[in-house]
């Protein structure tokens, strides 16, 4: 994870912001988000999915295993007083919330069955998934495959194993949005699961 410490600085590029606020807007189109609730955004770094979401809601606390991501987040949302920030992983997560989201998180956790039910474990009841990856890939879309433990996510994986383990009005909405890097197109999905 060090390589998030070292690209911390630079990483709030324009297509980066671009990616996600279609994130944030595809989660408010598929969640009604409202006043009373709590959320938790695991993988925060630097708060590029919060922003665009936190003034609808009552706290969000974000956690990432990289001081330097998170620096860079306080620093951002300095004046947002319901925005708090851990150094953790998703596994040191204690307290429950109503909504937990990611992006671009999940491929860098080695196993997707454990991840699907401490999140499970990690919502109030009635409370949802909202968790933006990769589509299906063949490999090229990270330069080294160090700390890359899925080649992108298909539909039918992602179903199965949020419904192994308890989710319910499991939904893949599929190409959200598009990266475009080395002349190819890397589709994401949003995966939303209800506890
Ligand atoms: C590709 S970056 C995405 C950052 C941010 N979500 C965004 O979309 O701009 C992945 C982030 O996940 C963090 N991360 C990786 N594994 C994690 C884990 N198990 N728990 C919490 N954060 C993790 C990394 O430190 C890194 O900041």
């Amino acid at each position: 994870m060090n390589d998030f410490n070292e690209r911390a600085k630079n990483w709030d590029t324009n297509s980066k912001i671009e990616r996600s606020n279609t994130i944030a807007k595809s989660i408010k189109n598929n969640i009604k988000l409202d006043k009373n609730m709590s959320i938790l955004d695991f993988g925060c770094g630097t708060g590029l999915l919060i922003f665009p979401l936190i003034k609808e809601v009552k706290t969000v606390h974000g956690i990432d295993l990289a001081p330097n991501m998170l620096d860079v987040l306080k620093e951002k949302g300095k004046n947002h007083k319901n925005l708090t920030t851990e150094l953790k992983g998703i596994y040191e997560i204690t307290e429950t919330f109503d909504l937990i989201m990611s992006s671009m998180v999940m491929h860098h956790i080695e196993d997707i069955n454990k991840l699907a039910k401490k999140l499970y474990d990690s919502l109030n009841l009635g409370g949802i998934i909202a968790i933006a990856d990769l589509m299906k890939e063949d490999g090229s879309f990270h330069d080294s495959l160090d700390g890359i433990y899925a080649l992108g996510f298909s539909n039918e994986l992602l179903k199965k194993i949020f419904k192994g383990v308890g989710f319910k009005e499991i939904k893949v909405v599929e190409n959200i949005f598009i990266i475009e890097k080395k002349k190819k197109k890397y589709p994401l999905f949003l995966l939303i699961a209800k506890r």
